[in-house]
């Protein structure tokens, strides 16, 4: 079995290569580097190039034998979506379907897809699971539903099976040099400030949650990357295609991170509160059932661990922090 990892030279791709190359499967990488870094992949053949080019996808699938796709690259910030919504369905919805029609040409069947979080939009329940309804709230979101339909009625038309995994709020590092180049998210967003000599923002304080802040699901990329190594391995054991969650099924606050973020860093962490951020669900928190019994996968690492692991990562890009 040979895996074509799509967005394999990123944060999150670079792991999920890592994950599969330690457990014996062979690997070839596809990335346009446009977020990427080609030092991340070691040990793969990479080949530079967008999914959208379907020519060269094609020839990158017979050339190196490939049965499977973990299809990871794409756009992934909210604000800029809002932004360029064509650059959105673009580069996730054609490129998908571009990688697709390449996959069908050559007779590759399985797919394992990066999905969102992002698609529930403003879920008023406790805990989301996978049949939740999905409204999602940005051209991000809805080009990762999109994707998952796509998916589905690939399956239904042409026997491709998929996984679509569906990311909560993704943090930490297997190594220092893998570490999340991006200041898009929380964690990373405070490691700036911090190192700015300026306390970190919290957007909104009179969320209807315990302490007034946004509680999310955090998950450590290294179990993200996991969770994609048992759904490749499934799809080669011949299970049907299917939608998970990946997170801890644990919420967490703004101030809950802030204070894990003092304890890592010794730093003090008073957060100026400040307007809320438009679109934020207060709370967004995974059901994990169905990847535990469809999988046999759970989350293992806390939020200490993706504190420290971020911090170290941090620390190697930003030697005076
Ligand atoms: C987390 C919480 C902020 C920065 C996004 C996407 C989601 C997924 C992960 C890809 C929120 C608060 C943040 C700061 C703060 N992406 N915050 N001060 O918005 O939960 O999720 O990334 O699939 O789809 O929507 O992540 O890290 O931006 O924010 O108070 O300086 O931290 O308001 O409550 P978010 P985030």
């Amino acid at each position: 079995m040979t895996w074509l990892v799509t967005g394999g030279a990123g944060y999150i791709g670079a792991h999920v290569v890592r994950a599969l190359q330690a457990d014996g499967a062979e690997v070839v990488v596809l990335d346009d580097l446009s977020t990427g870094a080609p030092e991340k992949v070691q040990g793969v053949p990479f080949v530079q190039g967008s999914v959208l080019d379907r020519g060269a996808t094609r020839k990158l699938l017979r050339e190196h034998g490939v049965t499977g796709v973990v299809h990871i690259a794409a756009k992934k910030q909210v604000g800029e979506s809002m932004a360029d919504p064509l650059l959105y369905y673009r580069e996730n919805v054609e490129g998908l379907i571009a990688l697709l029609d390449a996959c069908r040409d050559k007779g590759v069947d399985k797919v394992v897809f990066s999905s969102s979080a992002a698609t529930y939009g403003l879920p008023d329940v406790e805990l989301v699971d996978e049949g939740t309804p999905g409204v999602p709230l940005s051209p991000y979101g809805e080009s990762k539903l999109i994707g998952e339909w796509v998916l589905n009625h690939c399956e239904r038309a042409y026997g491709m099976r998929a996984m679509n995994l569906r990311y909560f709020n993704v943090a930490g590092a297997a190594t220092p040099e893998l570490g999340d180049t991006g200041v898009f998210n929380l964690i990373p967003m405070v490691f700036e400030r911090l190192q700015a000599g300026q306390r970190p923002r919290v957007f909104g304080g009179d969320y209807p949650t315990p302490d007034g802040t946004c509680v999310r699901d955090y998950v450590h990329v290294g179990d993200i990357a996991d969770a994609h190594l048992a759904a490749a391995r499934a799809l080669e054991s011949g299970a049907p295609g299917a939608t998970y969650n990946i997170g801890r099924g644990e919420g967490s606050s703004v101030l809950d991170v802030l204070r894990v973020v003092g304890e890592v860093t010794g730093k003090d962490t008073t957060p100026d509160v400040v307007e809320r951020r438009p679109g934020d669900p207060a709370r967004i928190v995974a059901a994990v059932d169905r990847i535990r019994e469809g999988l046999g996968f759970t989350a293992k690492h806390d939020l200490h661990a993706m504190v420290d692991s971020a911090w170290a990562g941090w620390q190697l890009r930003h030697p005076a922090a």
